[in-house]
């Protein structure tokens, strides 16, 4: 299992080598979501948590208009003048993206230098932009003194992610990063943006993230895509029932009346989601309970959905849910994340762990051929200064 803890020391070495300067030090956590997926652009809920893996950045003032980018991960640099700043299709985008948020809003901030690293493992959906995106930010609002608050950090790096990336993602990603609390997950109304903390503490399990180490180019694209297919069947109750404003507001009886009969795909996605915001609700008075095979036995079902009816699944990701499925120590499980790949999450009883951890990884290289990676992780702090 692979587990380990980041040397802040080893970034801030390399940045003082790279540009002769002390920087401060910030990260910003990867995030893990227990239900409620592909809810958060609908205005429903979600329940992520997040994660001891982080991006973290080591950053100085300069006295020019310059930002100078390091990246340990890629082993690369980019410079450019801030006025010149626009996407490139690579790492830099979500360290531009958010000064351009910035600009945009007339928050003026200087030329600096930053190097950036982390060890979020990337394309395993969990969400490793957003968390570069939002130490940016926090790191940024601290040196020039911007006094943004934790939300508007949260919504400026959502807004980088649609105009940068070009992924119109929920805000989910980006809010437990920031406001991500040890040993709690976040229960977040994405509508309203109220939340309350629940403790994640599972007596005797624990959460076991198995990647299939698969990430289909589909990703962004299909995701864009089940956005559209969800504001168009909104669009049609809306010309029914006004005052419909996003799936939250629709009821199965409109569903059926109103987006059946003009078309059974967008009414199967649509369904999707009203069931999953209402499995949510259930799922985190199961926790609050303290029952969890309540609540796996809704993951259950949440992959069923994502998998045929949202179909944002894969063959690899279905074939790890199906493998546990009979598993009598396995509480819960389903894909997480966008989809397409990326990593299921596993409830496991924490005695049965290791001996799940051996067996599925050998039967995931007989099925697929691939290598399976496994992440026991904790649950950590959001944004912060270290
Ligand atoms: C990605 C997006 C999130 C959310 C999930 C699916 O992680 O960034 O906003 O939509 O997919 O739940």
């Amino acid at each position: 299992m692979i587990s380990r803890k980041y040397d802040a020391e080893r970034l801030k070495e390399n940045f003082k080598q790279h540009f002769h300067a002390t920087p401060l030090l910030f990260r910003s956590p990867g995030r893990i979501n227990i239900i409620g997926e592909h809810t958060d652009y609908n205005e429903g809920f979600v329940l992520p948590a997040a994660i001891d893996r982080a991006a973290y950045v080591a950053i100085s003032k300069r006295n020019d208009d310059n930002i100078a980018l390091v990246s340990l991960a890629f082993n690369e640099t980019y410079t450019c003048k801030i006025s010149e700043i626009r996407p490139l299709k690579s790492w830099t985008d979500y360290v531009l993206g958010v000064v351009h948020q910035l600009s945009k809003r007339g928050m003026a901030v200087g030329g600096f230098n930053l190097a950036l690293d982390g060890d979020i493992i990337i394309g395993a959906g969990l969400s490793s932009s957003a968390a570069v995106e939002c130490s940016v930010l926090y790191a940024l609002n601290e040196l020039f003194g911007l006094r943004l608050s934790r939300i508007e950090m949260v919504k400026m790096a959502q807004a980088a992610e649609h105009e940068f990336a070009g992924v119109k993602c929920g805000i989910m990603d980006q809010f437990a990063s920031v406001f991500g609390k040890a040993d709690h997950a976040v229960q977040l109304d994405c509508r309203s943006l109220e939340y309350q903390y629940v403790p994640l503490y599972m007596e005797g399990v624990r959460i076991v993230l198995f990647n299939s180490n698969v990430s289909h180019s589909l990703a962004s694209s299909e995701y864009n895509t089940r956005r559209q297919q969800c504001e168009q069947g909104v669009a049609w109750v809306n010309e029914h029932v006004p005052g419909v404003q996003s799936l939250r507001d629709v009821s199965h009886d409109m569903l059926q009346q109103h987006v059946l009969p003009k078309d059974a795909l967008i009414y199967r996605r649509c369904k999707y989601v009203l069931e999953e915001n209402h499995r949510l609700l259930a799922a985190c008075d199961d926790l609050k309970k303290g029952d969890i095979a309540a609540l796996g036995q809704k993951m259950f079902r949440t992959h069923e959905g994502l998998s045929r009816e949202y179909e944002v699944s894969c063959s690899e990701l279905d074939w790890l849910v199906q493998y546990v499925r009979n598993e009598e120590d396995v509480l819960g499980a389903r894909m997480m994340g966008g989809g397409f790949g990326g990593c299921s999450i596993n409830l496991v009883k924490e005695s049965a762990v290791d001996a799940l951890i051996e067996k599925v990884s050998a039967e995931y290289r007989l099925a697929t051929g691939l290598t399976l990676s496994v992440y026991a992780v904790q649950i950590a702090d959001g944004t912060g200064k270290i």
